[in-house]
């Protein structure tokens, strides 16, 4: 299908939203029995350019494109952001509708009040925003296991911007031999060079020009030669505004997480 078509498609398809959970069951059931290619986008809402590349990937992929919107409690901490976390119902759904998603799940509340199966990974959480977030990744895990479950994709889509995430969630997959293909996407940039978040919006305008000087400063670290972790560790440190979290080399790529403010941002590049 032509872009342009494809998007006219997405315009004017009846997008349906589903708040249910045994009517998302129904409706995956039905596709997975008529053997329809299912893309799924797990959400928190408060979309942006960054998730939109996902569906709009999604939509280019699959014949069926659901994207979930669920703020998930298990994955924030008892001091972390879940009450004032953005929510932006209207214009999500919007945004969906003209990016081309058949389908939005949004349920009120996936677990039941004695819910207690969780699911851990234990390597490729450590460290990093595990070590700063305890209890994150165990929350992210189960519940894009509960999605995957529920909407039984063929194909899923993450963002690059969530590195760790991205890890551990291709871990789980493996591990638990879950029958669903990833497709991470890059990570889509301001004009400023600032990754897109959904937590940017938290950023006064004096944080902003501090979270600029972040971006520059991780991607100057990975184009340089030489040892760019000692590098760019000492160069945050010197950044008036930022309080270093972590600054770490992961395979090829460069991790860094800083706190502006209350507000925690995360970036990385591969090394050059
Ligand atoms: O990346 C996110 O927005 C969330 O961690 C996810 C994957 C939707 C799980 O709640």
């Amino acid at each position: 299908m032509g872009l342009a078509v494809q998007a006219l498609t997405g315009l004017v398809s009846d997008m349906q939203v589903i708040s249910s959970i045994t009517a998302m069951e129904r409706q995956s059931k039905g596709w997975a029995a008529r053997g329809e290619k299912v893309g799924l986008v797990p959400t928190m809402g408060a979309l942006h350019e960054g998730h939109l590349a996902l569906i709009r990937r999604a939509r280019r992929e699959c014949r069926r494109v659901v994207v979930s919107i669920y703020v998930n409690p298990t994955q924030f901490g008892p001091k972390e952001d879940f009450s004032r976390y953005p929510r932006s119902r209207r214009q999500d759904l919007a945004l969906c509708r003209q990016a081309g998603a058949d389908v939005v799940f949004a349920p009120g509340n996936l677990y039941l009040p004695d819910h207690s199966t969780f699911v851990e990974e234990e390597q490729v959480s450590l460290g990093r925003d595990g070590a700063s977030r305890p209890g994150h990744f165990r929350g992210v895990v189960t519940v894009v296991l509960k999605l995957f479950n529920l909407v039984r994709p063929t194909r899923a889509y993450f963002g690059q911007k969530d590195a760790q995430q991205v890890d551990v969630i291709r871990r789980m997959v493996r591990d638990l031999n879950v029958p669903v293909k990833l497709v991470i996407v890059p990570i889509v940039r301001d004009r400023d060079g600032v990754a897109l978040s959904s937590r940017n919006r938290y950023l006064s305008p004096e944080e902003r020009t501090v979270a600029v000087e972040f971006a520059r400063r991780l991607q100057a670290a990975a184009r340089r030669k030489g040892d760019p972790v000692a590098w760019l560790r000492r160069e945050l440190k010197r950044l008036p505004g930022a309080r270093l979290d972590y600054v770490e080399l992961t395979g090829d790529r460069l991790c860094a997480a800083v706190f502006v403010g209350k507000t925690r941002l995360i970036d990385n590049e591969r090394v050059k």
